[in-house]
């Protein structure tokens, strides 16, 4: 089978963990301090905040910004349904834009969907993509942008990295992420009052963590203070120590994923059935989280890749297509594009032997189909 996406991890996050279990420390502690710091570091942000998910630093981002009922955030309807979903749980309306032909938020759909009541954006680096925050700030103006950027650890804008353009960054360390930890999140951010309220939030609104309170000079170390009320979302040393050293190869692994994209875009580009992403440029660069073309007959071609024990996958579909926002088609560019997308298999692990059969067997195909439909293509 050739994975659609696979975690690189082995032997020296395994030898990391051994002191970490040894310890007996392995909630909230040092690993997961140590963690914020050389994380906020890499991307060049004052502060990083270890949470559990992007799913949380993308709910807990719309708590720092106080928003609530009756608010609107402006969301891009090709998303993972985190995205529009945390709106929703902080009761919110999410109001959802089309996309631009690289499925990136458009700017123009956002121009015209600003209302009085919108209160935050949250652009999607999908793929690894970084959106053009230059243009988009433009037309936000004054309205927050917490930038999605699950998808985007590595990924650079004008030499910035994604999670330090906005006013929020929201990172995903999920089991298939370019950085992994099994599950894992973060928030980075150059304010220092949203540093220390997402310090507080993720633990119940608790004002000191468990660690703090081992300080010595604490005379009434048992005792916390509890300002407002939030969930339990935070990071624990874990999942911070395999990320510290995911963190040292994240360069290299992203420098990997990137080499696969150009060899795919290499073969792939005059196969006419089909459309390459966009490659990157001196002020554009993708992590490469996903390897996403657009062709046609693309349920075909899944499923015959996948007959050939190479797993594909669609990223993603329209979320204001779910029956929970409605399912009523009103985003064009998205709706089209929705049936064309495939993302092919990327990872670090993958071989070039698998690289050469992925690029194979999609040529095949389009031969074998020309073969039989050809008059499919007018011939
Ligand atoms: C664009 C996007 N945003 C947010 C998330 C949520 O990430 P997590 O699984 O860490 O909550 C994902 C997950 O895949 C995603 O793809």
């Amino acid at each position: 089978m050739i994975n659609l996406f696979k975690p690189h991890i082995g032997k020296e996050e395994l030898d990391a963990l051994k002191p970490v279990f040894e310890s007996g420390w392995i909630g909230l502690g040092p690993k997961t301090e140590e963690f914020e710091i050389k994380f906020a570091e890499y991307i060049g942000t004052k502060y990083a905040i270890g949470l559990n998910s992007a799913t949380a630093a993308l709910d807990l981002s719309l708590k720092l910004l106080n928003i609530n009922h009756g608010d609107q955030v402006i969301v891009p309807t090709i998303t993972f349904v985190s995205t529009a979903h945390v709106v929703a749980y902080n009761l919110a309306t999410p109001i959802f834009v089309d996309v631009d032909a690289n499925l990136l938020i458009d700017a123009e759909d956002v121009k015209r969907k600003i209302t009085p009541k919108t209160k935050a954006i949250i652009p999607v680096h999908y793929s690894g993509r970084p959106v053009d925050i230059n243009k988009l700030k433009e037309v936000a103006g004054d309205i927050p942008i917490i930038e999605d950027a699950a998808h985007a650890v590595g990924s650079k804008y004008k030499g910035k990295n994604c999670g330090n353009l906005g006013t929020l960054g929201c990172f995903s360390f999920h089991a298939v992420k370019n950085l992994t930890m099994g599950d894992g999140g973060a928030i980075t951010t150059n304010n220092k009052e949203f540093y220390e309220r997402a310090k507080r939030l993720r633990w119940l609104g608790i004002d000191k963590g468990t660690w703090d309170r081992t300080e010595d000079n604490l005379s009434y170390w048992w005792e916390y203070d509890v300002t407002e009320i939030g969930l339990k979302c935070h990071m624990n040393d874990i999942a911070a120590t395999i990320g510290l050293v995911q963190l040292k190869k994240l360069d290299k692994m992203n420098a990997i994923r990137k080499e696969i994209a150009k060899i795919y875009t290499k073969e792939l580009k005059d196969v006419v059935e089909i459309q390459t992403p966009l490659e990157d440029t001196e002020d554009s660069k993708s992590s490469w989280h996903i390897y996403c073309i657009k062709c046609l007959l693309r349920n075909d071609l899944s499923f015959y890749l996948k007959g050939k024990g190479i797993t594909t996958g669609v990223h993603h579909k329209p979320i204001h297509l779910y029956k929970c926002y409605n399912n009523i088609p009103s985003l064009p560019e998205a709706e089209k594009q929705f049936k064309q997308i495939l993302s092919l298999p990327i990872h670090p692990s993958l071989t070039e032997e698998e690289i050469d059969t992925v690029i194979w067997e999609i040529k095949s195909f389009y031969a074998m189909y020309k073969g039989v439909r050809g008059h499919l293509y007018g011939k």
